[in-house]
């Protein structure tokens, strides 16, 4: 997926160039491919993919499946929880609002440790993708 990003990218920065070569530029895009997809990330596709993959690569899937709890209560009803009350996933991974789906104090620290941990490291790109990502599973 960066991948086809980064050509995507490319044949933009092509088009944009009118044919002109400009091998600096293109050298610079393929030695930061990860900053270059990053930049070219725009749509609900591309959000929807990246937060597929952090969902993965972060860990989230261990302790959240989509239909059943397993450590935390599953990714559907944390969207239930969440549309009920037009709560805001970002603004809980960034640790601006409090639990809303357990509040039970032994399973918050669970959740906390993890936005204490690593969490507070993501973008917040990469927190909304996150989002996107766990609002698509219905
Ligand atoms: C070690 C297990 C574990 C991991 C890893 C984990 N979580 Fe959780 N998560 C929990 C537990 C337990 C809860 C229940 C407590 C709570 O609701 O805060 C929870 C709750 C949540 C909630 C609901 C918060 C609320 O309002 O109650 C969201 C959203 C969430 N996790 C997202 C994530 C994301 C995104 C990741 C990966 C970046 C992640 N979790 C990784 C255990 C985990």
């Amino acid at each position: 997926m960066k991948k086809s990003v980064l050509i995507l990218g490319l044949v933009a920065f092509f088009f944009a160039s009118c044919g002109e070569t400009k091998k600096e530029e293109i050298k610079k895009e393929v030695e930061t491919p990860v900053e270059a997809a990053k930049e070219e990330i725009k749509t609900t596709d591309d959000y929807l993919a990246l937060g597929k993959e952090l969902f993965t690569s972060k860990t989230c899937v261990t302790c959240h499946q989509p239909d059943v709890k397993v450590i935390g209560p599953s990714i559907k009803d944390i969207n239930k929880k969440y549309t009920e009350t037009n709560g805001n996933i970002v603004a809980f991974l960034k640790g601006e609002t409090p639990a809303i789906v357990d509040t039970d104090p032994g399973q918050v620290a669970i959740m906390k440790a993890n936005l204490d941990g690593f969490v507070k490291n993501l973008t917040s790109e990469e927190l909304a993708a996150l989002a996107v990502y766990m609002n698509s599973i219905k």
